[in-house]
């Protein structure tokens, strides 16, 4: 049997844990010559460079990335694919940006032709970033959602996506029905849910453009397919939270329209989550759902300060994820984000370690999205999907490199400070790189 082995060599970088704040070496495992034997697709060893000759067969190729930081791929927990060219969009806020510039960039994957190319823009950016896992929102249209899933899969990509489901508050050409929006999401799932390793995720856009019809319907996949995540956003704009009151008067709140039909659990990912109640803090800590941070999003649309330590450290304790959110977000890179999510937590007297955004991107971004024995961490047996980085890329970074002396944390926080995608020396789906520099 023919197997493609493949040693790579630098400075390894895992997380086995939450960090507990500055300094908890406990909570990573970091190997300064390390190698990661990747055979298949996995990882079949990690060890030190001293062993390394145990590791050569014939054939064997050793990708020399010694002084470069080996970590896990990044995970963006949100994420429109879409929204390429909806990115970087002038002066409004949500429901006007929505209307504005949203949907009607969203139409165009109506052409198949279109949301081919889209796709392979947004992996080819998702890849130079350093981005190797996703959970993906499509446009209404089930065909470029399937042209994502076809082009993920010739990349060997473990991608999580749906097709958004929107039956009311957009034009008639982006909206679909309570029923064939469950059709069709049933369809989906018939023919791409773990097709090797690609994902279904229910994905009711959000409860403006959504009847209480369809958000029965979602309810009913979610019950129905309970291996599959659930993703919609809520609260993360008061317009937004008012008209969705008007349109649901008969539910206590926003969180409780989607609890009502079924779609708060421990596999919802909820986007935004930034004015929330007390109540609903507790509801959404009981069920195990996700709130997800997304840092460049909330401050270009101007939505608002997300409560990272209120939510995470309260008597309540709600599972976070960190995400983009392109086109609302204005970055593809990881790195970028977690810059901008330290900055709202300057605004709000918090802190957010580097230890913490690191494990946030990897280990702990993959928790959440329940795919942590697969991706996240850099152990035998999980798949090969790796990032390299180079805390030395720019010059800025450089000439701030000379001011560290050896200190871990310190260079994880330049790095998340002044890193984006020219920081990404290479990255690794399922053991081969990709859209390296
Ligand atoms: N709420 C409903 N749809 C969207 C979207 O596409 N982006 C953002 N940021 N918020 C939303
Ligand atoms: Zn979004």
């Amino acid at each position: 049997t023919i197997t493609s082995r493949r040693i790579l060599r630098g400075r390894i970088l895992s997380f086995l844990r939450r960090p507990a704040g500055v300094g908890d070496a406990s909570s990573y495992r970091h190997l300064a010559d390390g190698v990661v034997v990747v055979e298949d697709g996995r990882i079949v060893a990690v060890a030190d460079a001293g062993e390394i000759d145990a590791f050569r067969t014939a054939g064997c190729v050793v990708d020399d990335h010694r002084g470069k930081l080996i970590l896990p791929g990044f995970v963006d927990t949100h994420i429109h694919f879409p929204q390429t060219r909806v990115i970087a969009s002038y002066g409004e806020q949500l429901l006007e940006w929505l209307s504005k510039y949203t949907f009607p960039a969203e139409m165009r994957y109506a052409d198949r032709g279109h949301a081919e190319a889209g796709a392979r823009f947004f992996l080819d950016e998702l890849a130079r970033n350093g981005t190797t896992t996703a959970v993906v929102y499509g446009s209404v249209h089930r065909e470029a959602i399937e042209a994502f899933f076809e082009e993920s899969e010739r990349r060997g990509t473990l991608m999580l996506a749906g097709k958004t489901m929107m039956d009311r508050g957009a034009p008639a050409p982006l909206t679909d029905t309570a029923e064939s929006g469950y059709r069709d999401t049933t369809a989906l799932v018939k023919a791409w849910h773990r097709r090797g390793r690609q994902r279904v995720v229910v994905t009711p856009r959000f409860a403006i453009t959504s009847t209480p019809a369809q958000l029965e319907a979602a309810g009913a996949l979610a019950r129905e397919n309970p291996d599959c995540l659930v993703q919609t956003h809520m609260s993360e704009n008061r317009a937004e939270i008012a008209y969705t009151a008007e349109l649901y008067p008969e539910r206590a709140g926003y969180l409780d329209v989607y609890d009502h039909y079924g779609l708060v659990g421990p596999r919802t990912l909820l986007g935004h989550c930034i004015h929330l109640r007390p109540d609903e803090i507790e509801r959404m800590s009981e069920a195990g759902a996700v709130a997800v941070f997304c840092p460049t999003s909330n401050l270009f649309i101007g939505s608002g300060l997300f409560d990272h330590d209120g939510l995470e450290k309260g008597p309540h304790p709600v599972r976070i994820g960190l995400a983009t959110d392109v086109g609302g977000g204005t970055d593809y890179s990881m790195l970028r984000t977690a810059a901008e999510a330290y900055k709202i937590m300057q605004l709000r007297g918090q802190k957010l370690s580097a230890l913490s955004a690191f494990d946030r991107m990897t280990r702990a971004n993959a928790e959440v999205i329940g795919e942590a024995d697969e991706i996240g961490r850099i152990e035998p047996g999980l798949a090969a999907d790796l990032v390299v980085l180079d805390s030395r890329a720019t010059p800025a970074m450089a000439h701030r490199m000379e001011a560290v002396d050896g200190d871990l944390e310190e260079e994880l926080f330049v790095l998340m400070t002044l890193g984006d995608d020219r920081a990404v020396a290479a990255t690794y789906v399922a053991g081969r790189p990709v859209g390296a520099r």
